[in-house]
């Protein structure tokens, strides 16, 4: 059986790449069009006078427009107009690969491709090449630019890539080139009342079409924004570096993909993994020693101001407070305890980018090392803590010391952080002089990726907060576990205008999420939280912070809440218990952006499935069609539902937990109360 298997993988791994068809052209007027093996979606490239421009077809009606492509050079050159073909070419591929953690074990890649090799007209030397691949639910497109006569370096000016929609379609985003970097509500409005925005921005065509622009595979070029040119259109928007460069390096040069994800349903932009299958596969070899799981930790007593992460009367991390968490966590199967405020450097203005963080000193009343051998001997790891305050120079001095610490102490994560705003990260240039960066300029994605490899060589996985958005690189560096990059569960804590509203977490699935896993903290139980902060509060019930453990997809998911409250409420914390963070399979089996989802996903080592459904501030009933279980077999479910007066505002803490039998052909009728949710695990029938 087992040979069977691999020969037969081998075979279709053979038949993966083949070649259908090779057409050397110069023939510039007549479009060069790829279709997608399902003929769903068809690109059309077509040089205008010179100048390379695509169009994006579904079922024969407009995507997106001729739009155009290209570049404007420093050295005065551009990369946009004065072309001929020299070569396309049209390959296919079929595919299938297995990531070693993640919400889907087995992902097909199966696109058709054409790449195309212009050449400057004349006795031009300019070259560039543009490829396509189009799968039935998406296209990415990325450039590559060869040496140009003489030229081994290129300094990019701007990036011309347009997307123009056809029409003003409903959209969900968040702007970009402000100071608090992706941590922003989200804005439902036509496009047009957009301006510039990050990505993953979604949209909503009047026929119902769901379309999700991003970039796949960001390493080594600035993060792409876009901004709104007039009408309907988007133009790329590289973040710049100090000097007006946006993107530099050596020759050739290749950019990140840019993605156009295309779905009839938005859940199908969940099930959608085109931005994994343009990242390239993993480059670490071995990681068995990559675990999912799940954490508790020093953190939301900070956040509600209980203790602190400067030293003194309140200092949270000291030795007697770790150990508590670490046998909390030791009792209920944990797997890691995070611990903020453990090493020097938080006690002056920690976020002025100074770099004052230590990455291997621990406060005096923290005794790292013991800590480590008592949670090693209770069965857990801790979890590190890396806050840059965007002092990234002071960190990248420390990152290999501070990562083979961590190695040594069997710390096998790390949450890092970069709290700095706006274009304010120093830089030291060549000449000493200091350079203001911004967060997701080159300089930083360079910076990123550093870390990635760092930890990787000591064997830590990584959990980055004010990230670089996630393009997909987990593939390629699967310890690149999980990040923040929109609002958090933190912004509950802080309260405000900020604070997250009840129809956040049914946005950021369809949107911030489309980029991959978001550590987003959830299982507050205390959502008042009166003694600590009676000003603010989370604007949910408490069987929706329990859904969130499986609508939002994290390998690294945290129990925020302090462990007295877990405590106090052991009925509904014995879903997070149980509740996994590796799964076989993920199903969103309905949905809409902003309103509600349900999300069903099944166990990677055993055979229970669980689901999340959660709803906005309107409460709704939701049916969960249940025909994905075995057909041949009983289960039981174990529901986490509000209680029937629950309401977010009025009622949060009510829940029922209620047992029922289900099969594959149950649906089952959810009542969710106004920013209320279920939570539901199903389990095999005992025969
Ligand atoms: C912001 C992070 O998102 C949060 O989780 C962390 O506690 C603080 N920075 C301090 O590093
Ligand atoms: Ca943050």
């Amino acid at each position: 059986m087992g040979l069977l298997r691999t020969l037969k993988t081998k075979r279709f791994m053979l038949s993966a790449i083949v070649a259908i068809g090779f057409a050397a052209q110069s023939v510039n007027a007549e479009p060069v069009v790829v279709e997608s093996p399902g003929k769903v979606l068809k690109v059309a490239f077509e040089l205008k006078d010179g100048a390379p421009t695509y169009s994006v077809l579904r079922k024969g009606d407009a995507v997106i427009n001729s739009s155009k492509m290209g570049f404007k050079l420093k050295s005065g050159e551009s990369l946009d107009s004065g072309f001929q073909i020299a070569t396309s070419k049209v390959t296919s591929a079929d595919e299938t690969w297995t990531q070693p953690w993640g919400e889907q074990k087995d992902i097909r890649d199966h696109h058709n491709q054409l790449r195309i090799d212009l050449e400057g007209t004349g006795d031009s030397s300019k070259k560039l090449t543009i490829t396509f691949r189009v799968f039935d639910d998406g296209v990415g497109f990325r450039y590559e630019i060869p040496e140009q006569g003489d030229a081994k370096q290129i300094e990019i000016m701007d990036e011309l890539t347009e997307f123009a929609f056809p029409a003003d379609h409903r959209c969900w985003w968040i702007p970009a080139f402000e100071s608090n970097r992706y941590e922003y509500r989200y804005t439902d409005s036509p496009l047009s009342k957009a301006t510039v925005v990050h990505t993953p921005v979604t949209f909503k065509t009047k026929a119902g079409l769901y379309i999700s622009l991003h970039e796949a595979a960001l390493t080594d070029f600035s993060s792409m924004a876009l901004r709104r040119t007039g009408g309907t259109t988007f133009e790329a928007d590289l973040y710049p570096w100090a000097d007006g460069v946006k993107s530099r390096g050596a020759l050739p040069m290749t950019s990140p993909w840019r993605t156009i994800q295309v779905n009839e349903s938005p859940g199908g932009l969940i099930e959608n993994y085109l931005i994994l299958n343009l990242n390239e596969p993993n480059k670490l070899g071995d990681v068995s020693w990559i675990k999912p799981g799940k954490y508790v930790g020093i953190w939301w007593e900070m956040h509600l101001n209980v203790s602190s992460w400067h030293s003194g009367e309140k200092h949270g991390a000291t030795t007697e407070n770790t150990k508590r968490y670490i046998d909390f966590a030791a009792k209920h199967g944990f797997d890691g305890v995070l611990v903020e405020g453990w090493n020097i450097g938080w006690d002056d203005d920690w976020m002025n980018g100074e770099g004052k963080f230590s990455f291997t000193k621990p406060y005096p009343d923290y005794d790292l090392e013991g800590l480590a051998a008592y949670a090693k001997e209770k069965g857990v790891s801790l979890i590190g803590h890396h806050e840059t305050g965007c002092g990234v120079e002071n960190y990248d001095k420390q990152i290999d010391e501070a990562f083979a610490l961590c190695k040594k102490l069997g710390i096998r994560a790390v949450k890092s952080g970069y709290v700095g705003f706006g274009q304010g990260i120093n830089r030291t240039g060549a000449d000493g002089k200091t350079y203001k960066e911004w967060h997701h300029g080159q300089w930083m994605v360079q910076h990123y990726r550093r870390v990635v490899e760092a930890s990787a060589k000591h064997h830590v996985m990584l959990d980055v907060h004010e990230p670089i958005k996630d393009t997909g690189i987990r593939r390629t560096y699967p310890n690149m576990m999980t990040r923040e990059g929109a609002n958090g569960q933190e912004y509950n804590a802080w309260g405000g205008e900020k604070s997250n509203l009840p129809d956040h977490t049914t946005i950021i699935p369809f949107t911030r999420m489309l980029a991959g896993p978001m550590d987003f903290t959830p299982g507050i139980f205390d959502v008042l939280f009166e003694k600590e902060q009676p000003n603010d509060r989370v604007r949910t019930t408490i069987a929706k912070q329990l859904a969130l453990y499986v609508v939002l997809y994290s390998p690294l998911h945290m129990a925020a809440d302090l462990p007295k409250n877990y405590e106090a409420k052991p009925e509904p914390f014995q879903f997070i218990k149980d509740v996994v963070t590796d799964w076989e399979t993920t199903k969103v089996l309905n949905g809409e952006i902003g309103d509600y989802i349900t999300t069903a996903r099944k166990d990677r080592n055993s055979d229970d499935w669980f689901i999340g459904s959660i709803t906005d501030e309107n409460g709704r009933t939701v049916e969960a069609d249940l025909s994905f279980l075995d057909k041949d077999r009983k289960y039981t479910a174990q529901i986490y539902r509000d209680g029937d007066d629950a309401d977010w505002d009025k009622n949060p803490y009510s829940i029922v937990i209620e047992e029922k039998p289900v099969d594959s052909n149950t649906k089952l009728t959810l009542k969710l109360g106004p920013g209320g949710g279920a939570a539901i695990r199903i389990t095999q029938a005992v025969k």
